[in-house]
């Protein structure tokens, strides 16, 4: 087992490292399988860092939250060339002659890797910078992070630092792959590396073809005298160290890096939004030492935000199931970023005018944070004499109505809701889709076919559908109508907070929908509930109050709803998940920072053990969690209505106290209260 484990070790690092394997993929897996099979004889042999592990499991982890020895800095950022050689000087003024090592800026999420005697032991995120999430098991699956290291001379406990990246040729095949399943894609290859990390089935990290790239060793007492040379000890142990680092001794010779990199990024397999400029000597660096948030001894240099420039065909207008209407642009394909892109959007009628954009222009293309990419302006210089200025719509392109601009609002919108093809299949897909009801079987292109054929006008219609009338349609068959039918009897078990989400009430997206099922426990209270009442919780502004209330407002969505609840799905929070029932009939409310853990984490904890978080102190709650700063106000009001005030040590006391069903999922230790205490406060309440 361990000549097989230091086999794959080798070849692993062949391929991901030095991308020059020796054995093909077959004789691989070969080997691979030849190890699992022994593990599976001989488990107490098998090695936690074992290659195995690589392919990762489908248990699903909570990531524990853990402090960093070091903390996480963050860096300054330049954007010009003056900034850049302000900074320059100022490192010469206060260290004199001074040697830079000049790195790419990889753009993915930050990674800390712990390893004692040689095996990695642990992989922390870097959360707020003093604590991340421990996510080890999805960090072994990704190939390049050595599980062990090779060579020798490393220190026997030590910290190495780098950048989890996901290249444009896994974000594609990615993307593409959650556009089919109907899931929305990730905006850029930075938001999927750190949504990929916090997966919790490492099994799917597995499949995600990360990588990683260190740039940073930490540790007390590191026996190395430059930046390089750690990166060289650390390259000869294994980790991937990038090739394009070097060192400068000149303002210059960073800036003809920058001058390269600015256009070479271009042809390089992943992202990159800058350079990292650092001093090199570890002495110098400790001389400057470093600001609450950053080393004065590094700083980023951030490239521009890439543009391409070409040509605008035409406009598409797109009546979304809210009605609102989004401009669209159909371009002349264009490399941009790692993939070519033939649609931007415009977002409003605005800034067309702002930007004075004709048809047959020449428009400059970038990508933001979102999926699509935008116009940002046009290259007058190239304006055809002929180029015409087009109106904007004034009527719906899908039914004709005059569309509407609510005032604040920027966009236009169809209002024929009932009527508007895209806004009721719109409405329909929403409904159906993966975070929502999860109905396989009905696609985009089913939905269309039964409302054509008038089997669905609305949701509720869903679970009136009829096995003949379905089988009889072209292009079903038998199989797919009872694939169809399964699926919708299976989505009658979905959570009440995802039947929320699938609702589609404007401005209800996933997080307030939770956050309203557990607020408000019930449809029927939701329902009820007043717009002060809404606006009133935590989360929930003005804006969305009042959405919520005209959606139950509306005739026709309560008759939806009333033929949802016949249908039989969950009109209320389900409560097996409980860790305890400690808590059940409680409303609580959490206030002011914790030690041991976030606001978040507390008030999951009150609903995992049963209770009901609130936002506002009133004579309905049942207790109050105190951290530290809690607001004078709510302790006047809570000490005025004689509600029982707790600690965090008191609260964990009252919850760990009864844990009927499992234990409580924290690793930080709680100090223990008295017994004096734990009866105060158990006799006070319950
Ligand atoms: S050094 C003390 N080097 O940029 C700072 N960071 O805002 C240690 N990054 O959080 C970071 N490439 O995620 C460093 N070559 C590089 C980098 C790099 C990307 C990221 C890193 C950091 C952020 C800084």
């Amino acid at each position: 087992m361990r000549e097989l484990e230091q086999s794959l070790d080798y070849h692993n690092r062949r391929y991901y490292i030095d991308n020059n394997p020796e054995i093909s993929d077959i004789e691989f897996d070969r080997l691979l399988a030849e190890l699992q099979s022994l593990e599976a004889l001989y488990p107490d042999q098998a090695d936690k860092n074992s290659p195995t592990k690589r392919v990762g499991s489908d248990l699903t982890t909570e990531f524990q939250s853990v402090e960093h020895r070091f903390a996480m800095m963050s860096l300054a950022n330049t954007y010009s060339s003056e900034e850049l050689g302000e900074w320059i000087d100022r490192i010469i003024r206060e260290v004199g002659e001074v040697e830079f090592v000049v790195e790419l800026k990889f753009d993915g999420t930050a990674i800390s890797l712990t390893y004692e005697d040689g095996a990695l032991a642990r992989a922390v995120t870097r959360g707020d910078g003093r604590r991340g999430d421990d996510v080890t098991n999805n960090v072994r699956t990704i190939g390049s992070v050595p599980l062990k290291l090779q060579g020798e001379g490393y220190p026997s406990l030590f910290e190495i630092r780098g950048e989890i990246i996901m290249p444009y040729a896994s974000f594609d095949r990615l993307n593409t792959e959650r556009e089919a399943s109907g899931e929305t894609p990730f905006a850029n290859p930075r938001n999927a590396a750190a949504g990929t990390l916090k997966q919790q089935s490492s099994q799917v990290v597995a499949h995600r073809g990360l990588d990683c790239t260190l740039y940073q060793l930490a540790g007390d007492n590191l026996p190395y005298k430059t930046h390089w040379e750690s990166l060289e000890q650390a390259r000869s142990w294994g980790f991937k160290i990038s090739q394009h680092t070097t060192i400068c001794r000149s303002r210059e010779e960073i800036e003809a890096f920058i001058a390269h990199w600015d256009e070479a990024r271009k042809s390089l397999p992943y992202a990159t939004d800058g350079i990292v400029i650092k001093v090199n000597n570890y002495s110098q660096q400790r001389s400057l030492g470093s600001t609450a948030k950053s080393p004065r001894w590094a700083v980023a240099y951030k490239f521009q935000a890439e543009k391409a420039l070409t040509k605008l065909l035409s406009v598409d207008f797109q009546v979304g199931r809210t009605g609102a209407v989004t401009p669209v642009a159909n371009l002349d394909p264009v490399q941009l970023a790692g993939t070519v892109v033939k649609r931007a959007s415009i977002h409003n009628a605005d800034q067309i005018a702002a930007h004075d954009i004709r048809l047959g222009d020449m428009v400059y293309v970038e990508k933001g944070g979102e999926i699509i990419p935008k116009i940002t302006g046009v290259e007058l210089s190239l304006r055809q004499s002929d180029a015409q200025p087009f109106e904007y719509i004034t009527h719906c392109p899908e039914c004709g109505s005059e569309l509407i601009r609510y005032e604040g609002e920027a966009k236009h919108f169809c209002p024929n809701s009932d009527n508007c093809k895209p806004q009721i299949i719109g409405r329909l897909e929403h409904f159906v889709k993966r975070k929502a009801m999860d109905i396989e079987g009905l696609g985009g292109e089913t939905i269309e076919l039964l409302w054509e054929n008038g089997m669905l006008g609305d949701i509720s219609d869903i679970y009136h559908l009829d096995a003949l009338r379905l089988s009889a349609l072209p292009r079903l068959g038998e199989k797919s109508a009872k694939n169809i039918l399964e699926g919708v009897e299976r989505s009658k078990s979905v959570s009440f907070e995802r039947l929320l989400f699938a609702l589609g009430i404007r401005y209800v997206g996933e997080t307030t929908a939770k956050y309203l099922a557990t607020h408000f426990g019930t449809m029927d209270a939701l329902a009820n509930a007043t717009t002060e009442a809404l606006a009133e919780a935590e989360e929930v502004g003005q804006k969305i109050a009042v959405s919520i209330t005209e959606y139950f407002a509306n005739d026709k969505n309560r008759y939806i709803i009333e033929r949802l609840r016949e249908a039989g799905l969950q009109f209320k929070v389900e409560e097996k998940h409980l860790l305890s029932s400690a808590l059940t009939g409680k409303n609580v409310v959490i206030s002011g920072k914790f030690e041991g853990r976030s606001r978040d984490d507390m008030k999951a904890l009150v609903e995992r053990h049963g209770g009901k978080n609130i936002a506002a102190v009133s004579s309905n709650v049942d207790f109050i969690v105190a951290g530290e700063n809690m607001g004078p106000a709510k302790r006047q009001k809570a000490e005025k209505l004689g509600i029982t005030i707790l600690s965090e040590a008191e609260f964990m006391a009252l919850i760990e106290g009864d844990n009927s069903t499992e234990q409580t999922p924290h690793n930080a230790p709680t100090p223990s209260p008295t017994r004096q205490t734990e009866e105060a406060v158990q006799g006070s309440l319950f």
